[in-house]
């Protein structure tokens, strides 16, 4: 089976829509959602704008502020503790990567952990790490989503997460601890990766290797969540070769159309939990 990320992202979408407006007959107020996007990262310019474009359409108001690649960290700084204090600002996004002279810890602590809609300052980390109640960054969020829409219950379960980074592995494992799984968190430097990718039976892949995974590495029967994006000539790949992959297990989420659009999904989520929060 092949998962749709596509149309689950627009069923929350739809969801997220419905709910926005019922809010805003009652208190004539709608989620707001500022962006800021630093430089001219081409892929990160794009990200942006899709993101700006998901927000209108739900009815969040989104607020796209951006700088050149050679602004100070203490002009950005200043910007944040301004949106901060802004009672109109939901939720705050610094798009990344950023630029040298801009320190990502810097800029990531100094967001307001109620307003971080990606789940990315330490409070939020800890909330998780803790297993306690918090803004859960979105790619991960969007993985556990698309994997429960197969499998209900994941206790038991024997999850292999290729990837530690703060932004996806990390978060992915937690989640899925949570859920009672066992976790196995794979990296550059694991031995006979291989091996441990066949004893999994849900492999989410993060790592940014183009078809990393292959037929002979997965499991029959398993659950593949590829959050991996690749540009490969023209294509845009993911981390697992689905076209060998996918006859041979449960359930496999495509490149592009899985992840990726739940992504986007699930910040628009996390931006109106951040506003509902706030409404008192
Ligand atoms: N760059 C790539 N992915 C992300 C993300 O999820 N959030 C932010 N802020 N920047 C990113």
């Amino acid at each position: 089976m092949i998962i749709d990320g596509k149309k689950e992202a627009e069923v929350l979408r739809e969801e997220i829509k419905k709910e926005i407006i019922s809010i805003k007959k009652k208190t004539n107020r709608v989620p707001g959602l500022a962006v800021i996007l630093i430089g001219d990262h081409i892929p990160s310019q794009i990200y942006v704008k899709n993101k700006e474009k998901c927000s209108k359409e739900v009815g969040i108001n989104s607020n796209v502020i951006k700088y050149s690649h050679d602004v100070s960290e203490e002009e950005v700084l200043k910007k944040i503790k301004e949106l901060n204090n802004d009672n109109s600002v939901s939720g705050i996004l610094v798009q990344l990567p950023l630029p040298d002279q801009i320190r990502q810890e810097s800029i990531i602590n100094s967001i307001d952990p109620s307003k971080d809609v990606d789940g990315f300052s330490p409070i939020n980390v800890g909330n998780l790490a803790s297993g306690y109640n918090g803004i859960v960054p979105c790619t991960p969020k969007g993985c556990l989503m698309l994997i429960k829409k197969i499998e209900k219950n994941l206790s038991g379960k024997h999850a292999v997460i290729l990837g530690r980074s703060n932004l996806n592995g990390k978060p992915i494992a937690q989640l899925l601890l949570k859920e009672n799984c066992t976790i196995t968190i794979a990296h550059s430097k694991t031995e006979n990766l291989k091996e441990k990718c066949l004893k999994a039976d849900i492999l989410v892949a993060a790592v940014g290797v183009a078809n990393l995974v292959k037929k002979d590495w997965v499991k029959d029967g398993s659950i593949i969540i590829d959050v991996g994006i690749n540009k490969q000539g023209d294509k845009i790949v993911g981390d697992v070769s689905f076209e060998e992959v996918k006859d041979k297990v449960k359930a496999i989420t495509p490149v592009p159309g899985g992840v990726g659009p739940m992504t986007i999904a699930c910040l628009l989520k996390n931006t109106l939990e951040c506003f509902k929060d706030r409404l008192t």
